[in-house]
């Protein structure tokens, strides 16, 4: 990987990602990469793949679990000013895939914009929020997006309409493509009630959600009309250990990892409870966190 020093940004080797992910555990990457533009990161990407090293992008990491073997290849952040920037003209927000997610959505109900405050609480980047649509019971961010500009693996740049990303429930269809930023289309409204809704979901958020813990959020997807939450929970599992890692007592769709947690033992729990509810309920659960392995052992070919 010695050709990454050909690019004037800056690289560390053998970061331990814990202290990068809301979960605090795995192993290490062999290599963090800090694109300082655009351009950069194209010409990164397009020589990676050319060399088939193995690459991804991580956000804010609040929903990755990164394995105890830790990552091979490239670990790209989007943390250099050229990604963070947050432009506002008038009800219209273009925000670039590292901006902070709840800096955001605090940022425009401050300035009596509409639309993002259902993301109340919920942790990342605009990059990863978009990617994987996240949202929760009050609305998800495809709600609000009107545009989101994309590279592609050759290095070329699009813009898609909403339409065209392919919003599903914590689903996008970007495949392999980065997201480079994103243009929401708000309403501007009565600052105080833009404000009071924003606190009642934060609350309803912190009374139903173990936040003081070391998790990833919601560890599964609800299954089509029903809760994982609730499934789990009916199945018996609130408290269930592996390890130190633990079904949370106050919402069963959470694991949370104990001080000594692994991130085998979070896996080990992992398939202990969609064992369980598929053998009780017959539902199978899809994981909704992204597991990151070394890519020999996850049989990646790229
Ligand atoms: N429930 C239980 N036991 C539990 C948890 C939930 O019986 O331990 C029941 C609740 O009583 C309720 C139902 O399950 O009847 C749904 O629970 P909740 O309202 O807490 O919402 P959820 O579907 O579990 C979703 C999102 C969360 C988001 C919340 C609130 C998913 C998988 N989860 O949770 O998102 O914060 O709504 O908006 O879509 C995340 O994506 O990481 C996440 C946490």
């Amino acid at each position: 990987m010695d050709w990454l020093n050909e690019f004037d940004s800056r690289i560390d080797r053998n970061v331990p990602l814990a202290a990068h992910t809301w979960f605090g555990l795995g192993g290490s990457a062999e290599c963090v990469v800090y694109p300082r533009d655009e351009s950069q990161l194209a010409a990164i990407v397009r020589r990676a793949e050319a060399e088939a090293l193995p690459w991804r992008v991580l956000g804010g990491g609040a929903n990755v679990l990164i394995s105890d073997a830790g990552v091979d290849g490239i670990v790209i952040r989007l943390n250099e000013p050229a990604f963070t920037k947050v432009d506002f003209d008038g009800t219209t927000v273009t925000a670039a895939a590292g901006a902070d997610l709840m800096k955001l959505a605090n940022t425009c109900v401050t300035r009596a914009l509409s639309g993002l405050e259902c993301l109340a609480g919920i942790p990342g980047t605009v990059g990863g929020a978009i990617r994987m649509n996240a949202g929760g019971r009050f609305g998800e961010i495809a709600d609000s997006v009107g545009q989101v500009r994309i590279l592609h693996t050759d290095g070329t740049v699009r813009t898609l309409t909403r339409d065209e990303v392919g919003f599903r429930y914590r689903h996008t269809g970007l495949g392999r493509a980065i997201v480079l930023s994103a243009r929401f289309t708000l309403e501007s409204g009565d600052p105080e009630e833009i404000k009071a809704r924003f606190k009642a979901y934060w609350a309803v958020k912190k009374a139903s959600q173990p936040l003081a813990d070391f998790s990833a959020g919601c560890i599964f997807k609800n299954p089509p009309g029903d809760s994982a939450g609730r499934l789990i929970d009916q199945a018996g599992l609130k408290g269930r250990t592996h390890g130190s890692a633990r079904v949370s007592d106050r919402h069963a769709n959470f694991i949370v990892a104990d001080p000594g947690a692994t991130a085998t033992d979070v896996l080990a729990l992992v398939d202990e409870v969609r064992d369980t509810v598929m053998r009780k309920f017959g539902v199978q659960l899809e994981t909704e966190i992204e597991v990151w392995r070394p890519s020999v052992e996850a049989g990646c070919t790229v």
